[in-house]
């Protein structure tokens, strides 16, 4: 659907293209229709392309050239649906709306209804909105659905099956749930329509301009995610390989310098020399470090699967006097004597490998071998011991799990040898974000990350993940070095107090709630957010100016109390000389992140985690 000003700026591009041959720049639009900024022109050219009107054009992310009529479909709008208290289920057909096929699937039929109400802020639909509902009578957990209770009574709410029963979820921490023994599921959500045009033409309030819109079509359920090298190894909260791609395309160009600031194990990197940009990877913890080294290292799949059968041979024929024990603290409570002989034996045939590259590489799948051979719970990324009758049983087939982990990984580094730009470069740096990196001033051309989601000790302890990996791939000269890794990341030590000169009124606020609750949490956000600061400062300063900075990050909620991180950095990068240009929020059906957490590891104290994060867009001024 679009509206009247946007349709006016489509006839617009359409009749220039014709008497030019070519579109209009994004200035001549601001001035054509008087608009504010050319931020206002580029938010009029999205519109028209999320509408399926203007094609997208991957590698000119402001240009707004072809013009390309898309194959449309007519929805009618049956009337309300009640975001709060359900109202009666009335369906009048007077309204349609017009959309891009492509934007709702091709299966199914589909309807159309305006929303009233606030129970589903959270998921991004606000009083107001127009929601696009595929007719379907059953639904997922925690799909969006329009479901009728009672008494032919229709409510928009999340839906969760539980001990048989229903339980309709609002999106909105201040509502309580209902919970039924029937429901009757009349469709899901699969396209939420705002207008935002009056908020712009208006001039932005705060609170207007930092919109969330949701957009499933990042949401990329179901797809493959592990091509290529992306799935050589386990690492917490990784890119989906498209989400970055789909960010590299939009805001960078082939031939660009990018930037990933936190890069973790390297899977924007990746993508990046898969669609021909050169990369830079910064990260302080150095298991990712090694790990986005090794996944962006084009290796000769030949070569690779020549060392890897001799490696087979060579780990066969060592003795164990031949091996050498590695010697860190508490080894015996992590790993069983008999798993340590087999690992020190694989380790020493892999070291043995003259090539660098392809010793580097099957290291990575021996730091695997290392997790799922030692003694910990595998499914968690804290480090937690197995205990009773599984411990005892615990036998692992330590070759098996190498020889399974790294025919994987061959096959993986097959395709990307196949497929990298074999002109790109990628350098990864092992730094602090928030500090000076070497990276020149107005240098990069796009930057494109995901920040941890907060402090180690409650979220996700990258550190911990990484520990018995670094511990056994010598990534640290004193192997015991390896349990201060957290301490060092964002928001590894609290603050003395919780005086600071930070501007942001959403950062105020939260601190202030969670306080009141408890002051040693607050002061664990607070110091997160200190650092994140300062990075987002070292990424203003390499970013050329005009360019854009795109972060993938999670609203979590301390002390029940919901931290606003996408509206906080919004706030802060603006005080640096950004502008927030875009707020989309998107499920994450494949990360692996707890969807509870215990953050003071009492059993029974979870607390939610995310299940959805927020794509931050920034352009430099
Ligand atoms: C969400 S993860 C990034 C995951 C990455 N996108 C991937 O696909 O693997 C966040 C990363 O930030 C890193 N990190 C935390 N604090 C940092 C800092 N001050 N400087 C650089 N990296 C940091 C952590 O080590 C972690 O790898």
């Amino acid at each position: 659907m679009i509206t009247k000003k946007q349709s006016r700026v489509l006839d617009f591009v359409k009749d220039y293209r014709k008497k030019h041959k070519y579109a209009p720049s994004l200035e001549e639009i601001k001035k054509k229709f008087k608009l504010a900024s050319v931020s206002t022109s580029h938010y009029y050219i999205s519109k028209l392309q999320d509408a399926g009107f203007l094609n997208k054009e991957h590698n000119q992310p402001r240009a707004v050239s072809t013009v390309e009529a898309k194959q449309m479909i007519e929805i009618p709008i049956l009337g309300a649906i009640a975001a709060g208290q359900p109202i009666e289920a009335v369906e009048i057909s007077d309204e349609t709306i017009t959309i891009a096929k492509d934007e709702i699937g091709k299966q199914g039929k589909h309807y159309a209804l305006r929303v009233q109400g606030s129970s589903m802020i959270d998921e991004g639909i606000f009083d107001g909105d127009i929601v696009v509902i595929r007719k379907q009578e059953v639904a997922e957990n925690g799909q969006t659905v329009v479901a009728v209770i009672d008494d032919n009574e229709a409510t928009l709410k999340k839906l969760y099956r539980e001990n048989g029963k229903f339980r309709l979820q609002p999106a909105n921490p201040t509502l309580f749930p209902i919970f039924r023994d029937e429901v009757e599921v009349r469709g899901v959500v699969v396209k939420i329509i705002r207008n935002l045009e009056s908020q712009l033409d208006q001039g932005q309030s705060r609170d207007e301009k930092y919109v969330r819109k949701i957009d499933y079509s990042w949401d990329y359920r179901g797809e493959k995610t592990k091509s290529h090298t992306h799935g050589i190894h386990t690492y917490p909260a990784m890119f989906i390989p498209q989400v970055g791609r789909r960010l590299l395309e939009t805001y960078s160009k082939e031939g660009d310098t990018i930037c990933d600031i936190f890069c973790g194990s390297g899977s924007a990197l990746v993508e990046s020399r898969l669609i021909g940009r050169n990369a830079y990877g910064i990260d302080l913890n150095p298991l990712a470090i090694f790990l986005a080294k090794a996944k962006t290292t084009p290796i000769n799949p030949q070569k690779l699967t020549k060392e890897y059968l001799a490696l087979l041979d060579r780990v066969g024929k060592i003795k164990d006097g031949e091996i050498k024990r590695p010697d860190f603290k508490n080894i015996d409570f992590w790993f069983k004597d008999k798993v340590v002989v087999k690992l020190a034996k694989l380790k020493k045939a892999i070291r043995e490998i003259k090539d660098e590259s392809i010793q580097n590489f099957l290291m990575v799948a021996f730091s695997e071998t290392v997790r799922y051979s030692s003694n910990t719970k595998t499914g968690e990324f804290k480090l937690v011991r197995v205990k009773g009758d599984k411990l005892e049983k615990h036998d692992p087939d330590v070759i098996g799990i190498f020889r399974k982990h790294a025919e994987k990984n061959i096959a993986g580094m097959a395709d990307f040898y196949k497929d990298a730009k074999k002109d790109s470069w990628t350098k990864i740096i092992y730094g602090d974000s928030s500090k000076d990196n070497g990276i020149k001033a107005n240098f990069i051309d796009c930057i494109i990350t995901s920040p941890p989601y907060g402090d180690s000790r409650t979220t996700v302890a990258y550190g911990q993940f990484s520990r018995l990996s670094a511990q056994w791939i010598d990534v640290f000269d004193d192997p015991n070095d390896a349990s201060g890794v957290d301490n060092d990341l964002l928001g590894g030590r609290a603050t003395k107090n919780l005086i600071h000169t930070l501007s942001s009124g959403y950062l105020k606020e939260s601190l202030e709630k969670i306080a009141k609750q408890d002051e040693a949490r607050a002061k664990d956000v607070l110091s997160f957010n200190l650092g994140l600061n300062e990075c987002l400062k070292q990424a203003y300063r390499i970013l050329k100016p005009g360019k854009y900075f795109c972060l993938v990050v999670g609203n979590r909620l301390v002390k029940q109390v919901r931290i606003p991180t996408d509206f906080i950095i919004a706030e802060l990068a603006e005080k640096i000389g950004f502008t927030c240009e875009d707020i989309i929020v998107r499920n994450i059906p494949g990360k692996r992140m707890p969807v509870k957490n215990s953050p003071t590891n009492i059993v029974g104290a979870l607390e939610e985690t995310m299940n959805k994060e927020s794509i931050v867009v920034l352009r430099k001024n």
